[in-house]
């Protein structure tokens, strides 16, 4: 909130968010709030675009992806936005090719079967293959920074990624991803580097681009791994990619699911601020990464389709388990689910910032 006569400049604007302030672990007037997936299938204007306009237009057009990353704030007050793309473009820089099935999500046509397949893929420089959602980023924080309003940038960890690389899409079991990782070791090691290279070229470019913030999505690490896999196959890569990032000169969030069993070893990969699911309370998430690290997190996505007698004291309960600390970012434990009415999420984002920080 900027307000009043003095003039503040954009920088200024930004610096004084309450986003920016929690990610710092510094107090705020109220919990700021923003949601993953807040731009996307539960919004009407979402769905009337898509109607003339496939995933992949919108994500090659930067006025379009910039338009679609606006909507939910015209409706919401959220403290911040979230450029619109997918986690998986980057592969298509790297020679993957991608499709969006309306129904079954995207596919990769030739996912990863070989090690040849690995030492094939290219590691192109994100302005190269990526510069439609770097100049979305320019329209949308021209928009937001006057209004004090940070835009997060984001990218998948390499785990997340490389596992629909090599998946071709979903999977129950990831047993593809394994048998690389277990067979063939040292070619893991090589679809790891390059996919580090690329992300944290990428996530480093969208910082310059104007992100204010970038949120790393790891959402598989924890479905599809133990704790012992994680830190011996994936997390030496995650840590190299949080210290790249230290060059953006921007904070950065770490987000996982289905890592409770061992977020404190998710914690030490680094980021400034943990997001966590909603598998356990907030403040036991919250207790074993330390006070002292900021946290982001973590209302059940699917409580949003409660009633409001059953939403409210949900609501409540992840920001008593905050208990008024400095450095809670309230967000979900995952993305809106697509059959969430826009009502509850005014609701949502209205009641975290009437009941400030107590
Ligand atoms: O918070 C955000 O809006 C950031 C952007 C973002 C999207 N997807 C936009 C999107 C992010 C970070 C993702 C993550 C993602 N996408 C993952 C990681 C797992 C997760 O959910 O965190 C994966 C594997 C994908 C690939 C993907 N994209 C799938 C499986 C699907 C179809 C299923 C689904 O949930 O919609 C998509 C489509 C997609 N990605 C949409 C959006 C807004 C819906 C597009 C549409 O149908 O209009």
């Amino acid at each position: 909130m900027t307000g009043g006569a003095a003039a503040v400049s954009p920088q200024d604007a930004l610096a004084s968010s309450a986003i920016l302030r929690a990610i710092h672990g510094q107090p705020t007037r109220a919990t700021p709030v923003w949601l993953m997936r807040q731009a996307g299938r539960y919004l009407p204007e979402y769905r009337a675009i898509r109607e003339s306009h496939s995933m992949l237009d919108l994500i090659g057009n930067p006025e379009l992806s910039a338009r679609v990353t606006l909507q939910p704030l015209q409706r919401f007050d959220l403290d911040a936005a979230i450029i619109f793309s997918d986690i998986l473009p980057p592969l298509a820089g790297m020679g993957l090719r991608i499709r969006f099935d309306s129904d079954s999500g995207p596919v990769v046509e030739n996912p990863i079967r070989s090690t040849r397949d690995i030492d094939m893929l290219a590691v192109p420089p994100a302005g190269e293959t990526l510069g439609s959602t770097l100049e979305a980023i320019r329209i949308a924080s021209a928009e937001l920074a006057p209004r004090g309003v940070p835009l997060l940038g984001f990218a998948a960890a390499p785990f997340t990624l490389a596992s629909y690389a090599i998946e071709g899409g979903g999977s129950k079991t990831y047993a593809k991803t394994k048998l690389l990782m277990y067979r063939e070791p040292a070619a893991w090691e090589r679809l790891m580097r390059k996919l580090t290279a690329v992300l944290a070229d990428f996530l480093v470019a969208q910082a310059r681009a104007g992100a204010s913030v970038v949120q790393v999505f790891d959402s598989w690490a924890g479905i599809a791994l133990g704790r012992d896999d994680y830190l011996r196959f994936v997390r030496p890569h995650t840590m190299k990619l949080f210290a790249a990032l230290k060059d953006a000169g921007v904070p950065a969030i770490n987000f996982s699911t289905g890592t409770a069993a061992f977020i404190e070893e998710v914690a030490e990969a680094g980021g400034d601020m943990i997001g966590v699911d909603w598998r356990l309370p907030l403040d036991a998430f919250w207790e074993r990464i330390g006070f002292h690290r900021p946290i982001q997190g973590n209302l059940d996505p699917a409580a949003l389709l409660a009633p409001w007698r059953e939403l409210r004291p949900r609501i409540d309960a992840v920001l008593d388990q905050a208990g008024g600390r400095p450095g809670h970012i309230f967000n979900l434990g995952h993305g809106v689910l697509p059959d969430t009415s826009p009502d509850a999420v005014k609701r949502l984002v209205d009641y975290v910032h009437e009941r400030g920080d107590r």
